[in-house]
């Protein structure tokens, strides 16, 4: 039995976890940041690679201790270096390196976007490949063909903010706290999803595969300080009832889900392919769960999608290693970070 330490330090989770070749997970652990950010209302990238400076180690001491595992028992050290913010994926892949370097076990590199949607295979057991893979997050909104675990095909993504951003934008706006994905879906219960009617950008678009979520995000500004208004939403929404608020949460929440639902049929239409991956924070969403798999089941499609807690940033998903340690693809000591690029 192979066991592989995957380390995840992306974005704002500092994250290891120890996987075995048959997929088990010995340990995870995740130390979220949230709440150092959650003043700023969104991730301050020097704050977040400080933080995982400091959280790293203990982390990664974290998960053999409660594994119980030998550190000097492990295959291979694997860690995401790409895409994600700079100075955060620099802590983890120093780490990882240090590691495999001190062990002299070999290094895997991971793909964030890829882990992502490989939680969909974790979770379920079933290999899902060939399919359409749909990430939404705080970063990304795109949807890529996945020909296999580790061979993925960008077909389109956001032409502006991801959806994520989207919801913690939308959040600051309401004054709710970060991250603005599930204060959304907290403070959007019992509100009326008609209450106003935010667009549902590109649907009118069928053949094109991509988002766009400016707009609405625009839309609800001017919904609390007036049309091309200039003043301060935060301002206006902190004299609003609770009624109100989330009224506007739910209306934009659906408008929000629509559209992702919407041009995620549209791409499956298109392709012809019938199986739908789904991973990324937002994914964990109670309305955008619901409506995707009566939309799925519907038109008899497919549908993986992680339970929530491997949704968001993990350790876990990073098992995706196993398929790069199982075809002998490891990487030299000078491996470094991508934020950017997709592989
Ligand atoms: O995948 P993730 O943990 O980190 C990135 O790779 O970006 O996604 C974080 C994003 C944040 O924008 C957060 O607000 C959003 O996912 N999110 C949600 C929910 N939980 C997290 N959005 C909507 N509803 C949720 N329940
Ligand atoms: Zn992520």
């Amino acid at each position: 039995m192979a066991v592989v330490l995957t380390i995840e330090t992306t974005c704002d989770e500092t994250a290891a976890a120890l996987v075995t070749d048959e997929f088990v997970v010995l340990g995870s652990v995740v130390a979220s940041q949230d709440k150092l950010h959650e003043r700023y209302g969104g991730v301050v990238p020097e704050v977040a690679s400080r933080v995982h400076f400091e959280r790293i180690l203990p982390v990664i001491d974290l998960v053999f201790f409660e594994s119980g595992v030998n550190i000097f028992s492990i295959d291979a050290v694997a860690v995401a270096n790409m895409p994600g913010l700079a100075g955060s994926l620099l802590v983890g892949l120093s780490a990882a390196k240090s590691l495999a370097l001190a062990l002299g076990k070999p290094l895997i590199a991971i793909n964030h976007l890829q882990a992502h949607i490989y939680a969909c295979k974790i979770s379920s057991g079933v290999d899902p490949f060939p399919c359409l893979g749909l990430i939404i997050s705080g970063g990304h909104t795109s949807i890529y063909y996945c020909a296999d675990a580790i061979n993925f095909e960008l077909l389109g993504g956001t032409m502006d903010d991801a959806v994520g951003e989207a919801f913690d934008k939308v959040a600051a706006m309401l004054n709710l706290p970060y991250p603005g994905g599930p204060s959304i879906e907290r403070a959007a219960v019992g509100g009326d999803v008609s209450a106003y009617n935010f667009p549902r950008s590109l649907l009118n678009e069928s053949d094109r595969i991509g988002f766009s979520f400016s707009g609405l995000k625009t839309a609800v500004r001017y919904c609390l300080v007036g049309n091309g208004g200039s003043g301060n939403p935060a301002e206006v929404a902190a004299k609003l009832p609770n009624t109100e608020i989330a009224n506007i949460a739910a209306s934009f929440q659906e408008a929000a889900v629509d559209a992702l639902v919407g041009k995620t049929l549209q791409a499956m239409t298109k392709s012809g392919v019938r199986t739908l991956c789904v991973g990324g924070g937002v994914a964990a969403n109670g309305r955008f769960r619901k409506k995707i798999q009566e939309v799925t089941q519907k038109q008899n499609y497919n549908l993986f999608i992680a339970p929530p807690n491997l949704c968001t940033d993990n350790a876990i998903m990073g098992a995706i290693a196993i398929e790069r340690y199982k075809r002998g693809l490891f990487e030299s000591l000078d491996l470094n970070v991508s934020p950017g690029l997709i592989r």
